[in-house]
């Protein structure tokens, strides 16, 4: 049976760690501000933003949440991350992704000053992931990674294989786990005889938004396998991991849900927290 990569567990002992950094700055007399923007009812994103705002109650954060209309404009949308550049109240920017069709997601996150980007989508800190100098890292990657160290899943010299080629989550954990001297393939929708791939890794990292597609048969023995997909089946919320058969061969797994959902949350507050240091000081 599999070690549980536990991201409940290990998310609440981060967030008491993170609290008491909260507390510091607060006895300094400054405060922490995240603004999140939602545009449009994406139900998945209407769920993932107000986690986002109860992490920031639990922390003492001023979490902000702006609801914007599905019809809003570019111009609508780039003037109020303008206005959040400029607030000194406002350490960390986050625009939920994705926005509707007619909105230029590029375009917008660009416009985040980099400084505040605690979900490191802009150019500038992505380029800083991929050129090893410090930066904000997107927070899933980085949630990734703090559970396998946590469990201290060996890195060095393994093979990762990551499913999904994402600039959310596929791309920027490949880079990590590069730079954690793993030799990493990236598999994605157009990759041959993708099980002959999975069957290689050491460690696994499933961002396909298929629910349970990856079954026993694709695992080597003993892998870490990191489960970051969030399926809705029947009412029930399902990985993109078939955990009852995965669990049985992998020396280590992450459960959907309590697994890398609470740990990219955990980390979205240490990057805004980690935004307010560095404006503190
Ligand atoms: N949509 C899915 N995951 C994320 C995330 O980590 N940040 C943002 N902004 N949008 C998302």
């Amino acid at each position: 049976m599999a070690v549980l990569l536990d991201g409940k567990v290990l998310s609440e002992k981060r967030m008491e760690e993170l609290k008491a950094r909260v507390d510091t700055l607060r006895a300094r007399g400054k405060t922490v501000g995240l603004a999140v923007i939602l545009v449009g009812e994406n139900p998945a994103s209407q769920v993932y933003v107000r986690n986002k705002g109860k992490a920031c109650e639990g922390l003492g954060i001023r979490g902000d949440t702006i609801l914007l209309p599905e019809q809003t404009s570019q111009e609508e949308l780039e003037a109020l991350i303008e206005k959040l550049n400029q607030d000194e109240c406002v350490d960390g920017i986050l625009v939920q992704l994705p926005l509707p069709k007619h909105l230029d997601e590029a375009k917008a996150l660009a416009l985040i000053s980099p400084d505040k980007d605690v979900d490191g989508f802009h150019v500038e800190n992505a380029g800083r992931l991929f050129t090893g100098q410090p930066g904000v890292t997107a927070c899933t990657p980085k949630g990734i990674l703090a559970m396998l160290k946590a469990w201290n899943v060996p890195l060095a010299g393994k093979e990762a294989v990551v499913i999904g080629r994402s600039n959310i989550v596929g791309k920027p954990v490949a880079m990590l786990l590069l730079n954690e001297n793993c030799t990493v393939t990236i598999c994605h929708s157009r990759t041959a005889d993708l099980a002959a791939h999975t069957r290689r890794a050491d460690i696994l990292v499933a961002a396909v938004g298929k629910p349970r597609f990856i079954t026993a048969g694709m695992v080597k023995p003993g892998a870490a396998v990191v489960d970051v997909g969030i399926n809705r089946v029947d009412g029930k919320v399902v990985g993109d991991v078939d955990f009852e058969s995965v669990e049985k061969v992998a020396g280590y797994i992450s459960p959907v849900p309590g697994g890398v959902g609470k740990m990219t949350i955990c980390m979205l507050m240490e990057n805004v927290i980690e935004a307010a240091e560095r404006k503190a000081n």
